[in-house]
């Protein structure tokens, strides 16, 4: 019998309530209520993107294992949406993340020169952070805005046709 389409229950020792507060449960909660009941793991992106942005950008194990918790499924599926993409980090980030597309529309266009120039202007390579903690640089993988390439999301904004020029201007304005 294939498990593909049967529901993740589990039952887990950890507290479910302990490391997620109530704004959070409340956020988690609007998402979950998208499904039915017995399919609320389907919430789980939206609710390891909240529970990131509310730990200042990255996910411990622990907090993966409360929404794994919270949404009743093995704490190795929420691993693995967690490792698989590339928009959740798994150790500490600077106050800002940079990502610049390095898909084929965008290498073409220009993205491997504004890596370099961040790389040789701010002294980060993609996969760290600034000395300061002001940005960490990330490589992503297509961003769905090819015709405008290079494209680069900073934060939650996307920015198109970026040059070192803009690029720098962006970054100056980060707090
Ligand atoms: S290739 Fe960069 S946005 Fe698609």
């Amino acid at each position: 019998m294939s498990l593909r389409n049967t529901p993740l229950g589990l039952v887990h020792a950890v507290d479910k309530e302990a490391l997620l507060t109530a704004e959070l449960r409340a956020a988690i909660d609007v998402h979950i209520a998208k499904y039915p009941p017995e399919w609320k793991q389907s919430a789980v992106m939206p609710a390891l993107t909240l529970v990131q942005d509310h730990n200042g950008g990255w996910l411990t194990r622990e907090l993966m294992d409360a929404v794994a918790a919270y949404l009743d499924m093995p704490e190795t599926a929420v691993y693995e949406v967690a490792t698989f993409y590339a928009m959740y980090d798994l150790e500490p980030v600077g106050r800002h993340k940079i990502c610049v597309c390095n898909s084929v529309s965008c290498m073409l266009g220009g993205a491997e020169d504004l890596i370099a120039h961040l790389e040789s202007t701010y002294g980060v390579h993609p996969g760290g952070t600034t000395a300061d903690g002001k940005f960490t640089l990330k490589e992503f993988e297509c961003l769905g805005a090819c015709r405008h390439a290079p494209a680069v999301m900073i934060d939650k904004g996307y920015h198109e046709c970026v040059t070192p020029a803009d690029i720098d201007r962006i970054i100056a304005d980060l707090d």
